[in-house]
C-alpha cells in the first residue's frame, strides 16, 4: 500500500456490525507496517455507531490522524454521522472503482465500508485503493469549494 495521505496514522471506527472486518483491516494494516488508532468499538456486543464515528472524525479534522475507516452494516449510518463534520469527506465504497473515485474526484478523507455486504478480501482490495489514489484537484477542487453550507 502506497500511502498518499499526509501521515502514515489512520483511524478507525465501527460498530459491532463493523467490528469483525475493522479487526480484519487492522491485521492487514500490521501486515502492511501501516500505524493506526482504534476508536472501537472493541466487541461484537451492540452499540451505537456514532459514539465511535465523532471522536474518529474529530482525530482527522485535528490531523491526530491523517484519514479514517468507518464501517457499519450498511455504512450508510457511520458516514451519515462522519459527514456531520465539516471536515469529513467520508465516502461509502463497494467495490475498487467507487474507492478510487471517491479519492480522485471527491477528496475523501474516511473510506466508509458496508461490513454485511462486502467479503473481506473485497473490503482490503478496496482500503488498498483508497489509500493508493490521489487527489485529482482542478475542476473537483472547485466542486469540494462548493460543498459547505454558509
Ligand atoms: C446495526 O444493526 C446496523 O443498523 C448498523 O450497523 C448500520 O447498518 C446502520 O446504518
Amino acid at each position: 500500500m502506497n500511502i498518499k495521505l499526509e501521515n502514515n496514522v489512520i483511524g478507525l471506527c465501527s460498530d459491532h456490525a463493523g467490528y469483525e472486518l475493522k479487526e480484519i483491516i487492522k491485521g492487514y494494516l500490521e501486515s502492511q507496517g501501516i500505524a493506526y488508532k482504534d476508536f472501537g468499538t472493541h466487541s461484537i456486543e451492540s452499540c451505537d455507531y456514532p459514539d465511535y464515528a465523532h471522536p474518529c472524525a474529530l482525530a482527522v479534522e485535528n490531523h491526530d490522524v491523517c484519514a479514517a475507516i468507518g464501517i457499519c452494516g450498511t455504512g450508510n449510518g457511520i458516514a451519515m454521522t462522519l459527514n456531520k463534520h465539516q471536515g469529513i469527506r467520508a465516502g461509502l465504497c463497494w467495490e475498487p472503482e467507487l474507492a478510487r473515485l471517491t479519492r480522485a474526484h471527491n477528496n475523501a478523507n474516511v473510506l466508509v465500508l458496508p461490513a454485511r455486504f462486502i467479503a473481506p478480501e473485497l473490503a482490503l482490495q478496496i482500503v488498498d485503493v483508497f489509500f493508493s489514489t490521489d487527489f485529482e484537484g482542478g475542476r473537483h477542487q472547485r466542486r469540494l469549494d462548493k460543498m459547505p453550507v454558509s
